[in-house]
C-alpha cells in the first residue's frame, strides 16, 4: 500500500475513514488467504491416455482410459453431457432441477480407429481412443473438436487445475461468456471467468465485469452450438477466430482454450438452430422469471434523490410533461447510514405513504438491496443474522469482515438454504415500506479493498448447499444464490405477485429469479455501444431481461448522447435511467426542448408497444428466446448478418437500428431476407440488402417485418393488433399473449395469420376449431402504396 493506493481507495469510496478501512480490509484479506489457502506445491500433469474399456449405459456410457474416465450422456431434451473422472451433471447451481432423463435411443458404439461414438437425433459425439471428443451434425460435419484434456494435480491430493482446448470451424464466431462489454461478437483475446466489479464506470475495454459464465455460443456455417462448462471456479477462456484460406484448402480452425483453477471438468453441448439451442438451454437451466407488466415500462432511478421531496419533484416532472413513468428506484441514500433493510427516517419519513400515492398513479417503487450487512450490534439485520449464524466465516472460523457502503460489513452465505430463507424473510420489511421490486447490487460480492481484489478472501468458507468449499468455488454463484433467496422469499411473502428482482451479478441459470442491468457503464459513445453488446450477449446466455443506465452511470452526457441512449433503451427489456451520486442530470427535460420532445416520442412508443413486450416476456419464459436477438437469429448461416453488431431484432416482428455514433442523421442498416417497413415512413424495403435510411434526432430507424401481427396498446388502453401488410402472395402472422399484468394465471397464446388478398389484408385468429375473427381491433399498415426499395 502506498500513498497512491490510499488516494485510489479514498476516491473510490469517499471519506478518509472509509479509505483507511479499505486498507485494513485489504491486509485482513491477504492474511486470511495466507493462512487459509493451501500453498501451491508440486503438481503432477495428466492426460487421459489410451482407451481401455467401455461400459454402455442408457443414453451413452462410460469410457475408461489409462488415466481418466469419461461419462457421456445424451438427455431427452437433446443436450449432450460429458464429464471426466466421475463428474456427473449434479450437483449444479446452473441446472433448474434434476438432470433430464437419458435418451434411451442413444447408444455407445464402436467408431473408426479404435474410438467410440454416441449417435443421437440431432448430434453425434465421437470419442477418439486418446480422449479427443468431436461433436458432429447428423450430416457428419464437425462443429467442435475437444482435444484430450489436461490436468495438473497437487502431488499431495486436492483439487486440480485443468485445461481444455477446442477447435471450431474456420468461419465460426464466438458469443456469450456472460456480460462482455466488448461483445456481442467475442474477438480474439482472453476472457476471465470471475465476477468482478471494475470499481469505476467501465468501458468496452474492461473485462471481466459483474456477470461471467462459462457459456459459449458458437455460430458457424455448419451449425450453431452452445457449450457450457459447469464449473464455478475462476478461469479463463482464450478465443481465437479461425481463418479461411480463400479456397486454398488451408483453413485455420478457430480455437477456444479453457483453463480452470478447479472444479469438475464436465460440460453440456446443445446443437441446432439458435432458437432450438436456447430452448434446450432453458429446459436445462430453467424458465426465465416473468416480470410484472409494470417492469416492462419506463423506470427512473438515481443515486442521491436524497429525500421524499426530490422523488416527488421528479415524479411531478414526468406528470406535468405528460411523460409515461412506471417505476422509481431508490438507491442506498434512502437507507439509514447505508444499511440494507433500513430507511433514513429524516429524509424519507413517510415512505409507505409515498409508495401508496405513487402506486395510485401507476408508479411502483423499487428498492436497492445490497448483500453486505453493517457489522454493528444494534443493527437488526446484523443481530438476527448473527443469531442465525448467517455470515461467511474464514478458515479459522472467524466471521469475515469487509468494507462496503455502510463501513465494516459482513456477508450472508447465500449458498446455505437456511441463510437464504432467513434473508428472504427480510423482504417483508421492504414490502411494508411499499416497495414492489428489488435491485440487487454489489453482489459479486464487492468488498472495497485498497489493494488486491475487491471481494472476499478466496479462503472464506461457504456451505455450498452442504458439500462445503471456499470462496474460490462460491464466488461466481454468490449473486445467483442471493437472487434465489430474494425470489423465493418474495414468493412466500407476496404469493399473488410476480417477484421483480434484477441483479448486478449472477451466473448461469440466474434468469430463473429475474434479470440484470448493465452496471456502471461509462458515459460516452463507447458506453452506449457496450450497453447493446451486454444486453445481446446476456440474452444468448439465457438471461433475456436486462438494460443499461440510460445516459451512462457517471459524468454528463451531451444532449445528443443522452437522447440516442434513451431511444435505444426504449427497445430494450429494462428501460431505466440511472446515474451516480455526482453525475449530471438524467431527466428527459434537462437537455433542452428538442430532446424532451424526442424522448417523449420514445416513451410514448414504448408504452404503445407494452403488450408486445409482455408477449416477448412470455415467449422468453416458454421458449428461452431472448427479446433482443442478433440479426443472425433466424439465419445464422448468413455471414453478413453474423458480423452485424449494431442492429438487433426485437422478437420476431421488429428490427431496431440504434444510432451509436455522434453526429449521425442517417445510417446504413443491414436487412435480413424478406420485406421490411420503416415504421416511421411505411417505406418498404426488400432484404437481404443494406439500405441507407434517415435517422434524424427525432428517431432511430425501426422496421417491421412484412406480415407481422404486433399487439399494441390502443389509445383507449385496450389491446389492438397492428398488422404490417404481407408482401403480395405471402402470408404472415404473430403470437399474442394477453396477460393480466401480474399474478400467475396462464393466458392462452393467441395465434394470428395475416394474408394478402389483392389490395386487402385479412387477419384471422387460428384456434383448435379453425379460424375466427380477431377479438381485438385490427389496424393494417404498410398499404399506403409507398414503393418498395432495395
Ligand atoms: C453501484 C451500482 C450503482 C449504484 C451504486 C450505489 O455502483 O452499480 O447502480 O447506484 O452502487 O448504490
Amino acid at each position: 500500500m502506498n500513498g497512491r493506493d490510499l488516494v485510489r481507495s479514498v476516491k473510490a469510496v469517499g471519506s478518509v475513514g472509509q479509505g483507511l478501512r479499505t486498507v485494513r480490509a485489504a491486509w485482513r484479506r491477504r492474511r486470511a488467504d495466507a493462512a487459509g489457502l493451501p500453498p501451491r506445491g508440486a503438481e503432477r500433469a495428466r492426460v487421459p491416455g489410451p482407451v481401455q474399456e467401455v461400459e454402455p449405459e442408457p443414453g451413452g456410457g462410460i469410457i475408461r482410459f489409462g488415466r481418466a474416465e469419461l461419462r457421456i450422456l445424451v438427455a431427452v431434451n437433446g443436450a449432450v453431457f460429458w464429464g471426466w473422472d466421475g463428474a456427473g451433471p449434479e450437483p449444479s447451481y446452473a441446472l433448474a432441477g434434476r438432470c433430464p432423463e437419458p435418451d434411451p435411443r442413444a447408444v455407445l458404439e464402436p467408431d473408426k480407429d479404435g474410438g467410440w461414438r454416441v449417435v443421437a437425433e440431432r448430434v453425434t459425439v465421437a470419442v477418439s481412443r486418446h480422449g479427443a471428443i468431436e461433436v458432429r451434425t447428423p450430416g457428419g460435419v464437425a462443429l467442435r473438436r475437444d482435444l484430450p484434456p489436461r490436468w495438473w494435480e497437487p502431488v499431495g491430493g486436492g483439487p486440480g487445475r485443468w485445461m481444455q482446448r477446442s477447435d471450431v470451424a474456420a468461419d465460426a464466431r464466438f458469443f456469450g461468456l456472460g456480460g462482455r462489454a466488448s461483445g456481442p461478437r467475442l474477438r480474439d483475446g482472453t476472457y476471465r471467468l470471475w465476477n468482478t466489479d471494475p470499481g469505476h464506470a467501465f468501458t468496452p475495454g474492461d473485462d471481466p465485469l459483474y456477470i461471467t459464465m462459462p457459456v459459449q455460443l458458437v455460430v458457424a456455417d455448419a451449425g450453431t452450438h452452445l457449450v457450457f462448462h459447469d464449473s464455478s471456479w475462476d478461469g479463463t477462456v482464450t478465443l481465437r477466430e479461425g481463418e479461411e484460406g480463400a479456397g486454398s484448402g488451408h483453413d485455420r480452425a478457430g480455437t477456444s482454450e479453457l483453463r480452470m483453477d478447479g472444479g469438475p471438468l464436465r460440460c453440456w453441448v446443445m446443437v441446432g438452430a439458435p432458437a432450438r439451442v436456447l430452448l434446450t438451454w432453458a429446459s436445462l437451466t430453467g424458465a426465465a422469471a416473468l416480470p410484472p407488466a409494470w417492469a416492462l415500462g419506463h423506470h427512473h432511478a438515481r443515486w442521491g434523490f436524497g429525500s421524499e421531496q426530490e422523488v416527488r419533484r421528479i415524479v411531478a416532472g414526468y406528470e406535468e410533461r405528460d411523460l409515461p413513468l412506471d417505476a422509481v428506484h431508490l438507491d442506498i441514500d434512502h437507507f439509514d447510514g447505508h444499511q440494507v433493510f433500513t430507511v433514513d427516517q429524516d429524509c424519507f419519513p413517510k415512505l409507505p405513504q409515498l409508495a401508496e400515492e405513487l402506486r395510485r398513479d401507476g408508479i411502483r417503487l423499487v428498492s436497492i438491496v445490497d448483500p453486505a450487512v453493517r457489522a454493528a450490534s444494534g443493527n437488526a439485520v446484523y443481530d438476527s443474522g448473527t443469531a442465525e449464524d448467517a455470515f461467511v466465516r474464514d478458515a479459522s472460523g472467524q466471521v469475515v469482515e469487509g468494507v462496503v457502503w455502510p463501513g465494516e460489513a459482513v456477508f450472508p452465505d447465500f449458498t446455505h438454504a437456511r441463510v437464504r430463507e432467513w434473508w428472504g424473510g427480510l423482504y417483508e420489511e421492504r414490502l411494508g415500506q411499499g416497495f414492489s421490486g428489488f435491485w440487487h447490487d454489489m453482489n459479486e460480492p464487492t468488498s472495497f479493498t485498497a489493494f488486491g481484489e475487491s471481494t472476499l478472501p478466496r479462503s472464506a468458507r461457504h456451505s455450498l448447499d452442504g458439500w462445503g468449499g471456499d470462496h474460490r468455488e462460491a464466488h461466481n454463484v454468490y449473486a445467483l444464490c442471493m437472487a434465489r433467496a430474494g425470489y423465493e422469499g418474495l414468493r412466500t411473502l407476496a404469493p399473488q405477485e410476480r417477484p421483480f428482482v434484477f441483479s448486478r451479478s449472477g451466473w448461469a441459470g440466474m434468469q430463473r429469479y429475474g434479470g440484470t442491468w448493465s452496471g456502471d457503464v461509462i458515459t460516452g459513445w463507447p458506453g452506449l455501444r457496450a450497453s447493446l453488446a451486454l444486453v445481446m450477449g446476456l440474452g444468448l446466455c439465457g438471461v433475456p431481461y436486462s438494460g443499461p443506465d440510460v445516459g451512462g452511470f457517471d459524468g454528463h452526457p451531451s444532449p445528443e448522447l443522452y437522447l440516442r441512449w434513451f431511444q435505444l433503451a426504449a427497445y430494450l427489456p429494462l428501460f431505466r435511467t440511472h446515474a451516480s451520486l455526482r453525475a449530471g442530470r438524467r431527466e428527459p427535460w434537462e437537455f433542452g426542448a428538442d430532446v424532451l420532445e424526442h424522448a417523449r416520442v420514445a416513451l410514448v412508443e414504448r408504452r404503445r408497444l407494452l403488450p408486445y413486450f409482455v408477449t416477448l416476456a412470455h415467449l422468453a419464459r416458454r421458449t428461452g428466446a431472448p427479446y433482443v436477438r442478433p440479426l443472425w437469429w433466424s439465419a445464422p448461416e448468413d455471414r453478413t448478418l453474423r458480423d452485424c453488431e449494431d442492429t438487433f431484432l426485437l422478437g420476431d416482428c421488429l428490427l431496431v437500428a440504434p444510432v451509436l455514433d455522434p453526429g449521425a442523421d442517417r445510417r446504413a442498416v443491414q436487412l435480413p431476407r424478406g420485406r421490411w417497413y420503416d415504421m416511421a415512413t411505411e417505406q418498404a424495403y426488400e432484404g437481404p440488402a443494406q439500405v441507407l435510411v434517415e435517422a434524424p434526432l427525432a428517431r432511430i430507424p425501426v422496421f417491421a417485418r412484412a406480415g407481422a401481427v404486433i399487439p399494441v396498446r390502443g389509445d383507449d388502453g385496450g389491446l389492438e393488433l397492428e398488422v404490417w401488410a404481407p408482401a403480395p402472395g405471402r402470408t404472415g402472422g404473430g403470437l399474442v399473449v394477453p396477460d393480466g399484468g401480474d399474478g400467475w394465471d396462464e393466458p392462452e397464446i393467441e395465434r394470428y395469420v395475416a394474408r394478402r388478398q389483392g389490395a386487402r389484408v385479412v387477419v384471422e385468429r387460428e384456434g383448435e376449431d379453425g379460424v375466427s375473427e380477431p377479438s381485438h381491433p385490427v389496424r393494417v399498415r404498410g398499404l399506403t402504396g409507398r414503393g418498395t426499395q432495395t
